[in-house]
């Protein structure tokens, strides 16, 4: 039976693919031998040809496109390992921001919590494992989401409740301290939309009406119905968006906004806090 080095191969395929990196196929033969890196480096594990062609065929997938982390079935997010698929938007590293501002603005004591849109459970699994005393609720308008995202809760060995709903509508009477909501905000003509990336993520975790900002005007009318006095909302957008989010948090009597910038310098995420008379 033929058997290939996998050292060799990450060389030889990253040389002849435009789109695939060394770090990307080091990736998908660790995935596929089920190893560490230490193991790769170490013995140089052999491929079967079976192998290899499962091996060509992921790598022609990433060469359309396709996410490296759909590929491996699983991506890096704050300190949590979490399973994704084509279910789910493949958690962001600027939506990390959103997590660490809430962690800086609020200690350990109780809280009542809402990730909204939750996808794979990134925002509210990562806030659960730091802040173990928090009450945290997960929704989502997708069951296949929810099922990606109670997964992985029981893999990182978390515990959140997952509520199936349209925003917020699953929610009256029930208020909440904090809200947190990445929702799709681009432009439906948006040329990116149908880019190499996007293309393979669901469109439902993507784009919103009226250039973009449909479903965050919703999630910040129905939040100011649904917060305590003085509680908190934070929301991602687009790097383009922040001016109109805030004008539709001024609108919806939030105030105290804050903005916070992603890696690149762009606003990316902000937080407003609704006053009750
Ligand atoms: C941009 S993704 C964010 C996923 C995850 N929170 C993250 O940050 O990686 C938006 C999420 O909102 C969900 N969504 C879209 N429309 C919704 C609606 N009307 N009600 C509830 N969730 C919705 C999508 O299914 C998707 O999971």
């Amino acid at each position: 039976m033929d058997e290939y080095s996998s050292l060799n191969q990450i060389k030889l395929i990253s040389n002849n693919t435009k789109l695939s990196t060394e770090l990307d196929i080091e990736l998908l033969i660790l995935n596929l031998l089920s190893i560490d890196k230490n193991i790769l480096y170490r013995d140089d594990p052999r491929l079967s040809s079976e192998k290899l062609k499962e091996l060509k065929e992921l790598v022609q997938r990433r060469e359309k496109g396709e996410p490296l982390a759909y590929l491996v079935k699983g991506i890096g997010f704050w300190s949590l390992d979490l399973y994704v698929d084509e279910n789910v938007l493949v958690p962001r590293p600027e939506t990390e921001i959103i997590v660490e501002k809430v962690l800086e603005d609020f200690n350990a004591s109780e809280k009542k919590v809402l990730d909204l849109g939750t996808g794979s459970g990134a925002i509210g699994l990562s806030l659960s494992k730091e802040r173990v005393g928090w009450e945290i609720y997960c929704s989502d308008k997708s069951y296949k989401a929810l099922q990606v995202a109670s997964k992985n809760m029981q893999s990182n060995s978390l515990n959140v409740s997952f509520i199936h709903s349209d925003w917020l509508e699953a929610f009256a009477p029930e208020t909440f301290d904090i809200i947190i909501c990445n929702p799709p905000y681009i432009d439906p003509d948006d040329p990116r939309v149908h880019s190499d990336g996007l293309k393979f993520e669901p469109i439902s975790a993507l784009t919103s009406a009226s250039k973009g900002l449909n479903d965050i005007e919703i999630v910040i009318s129905k939040s100011s119905e649904r917060l305590v006095n003085k509680g908190s909302l934070y929301l991602e957008h687009g790097y383009d968006q922040s001016q109109q989010v805030q004008s539709l948090l001024e609108k919806y009597n939030f105030s105290d906004i804050r903005k916070f910038k992603d890696l690149n310098g762009d606003d990316r995420v902000c937080s407003g806090k609704i006053k009750k008379c």
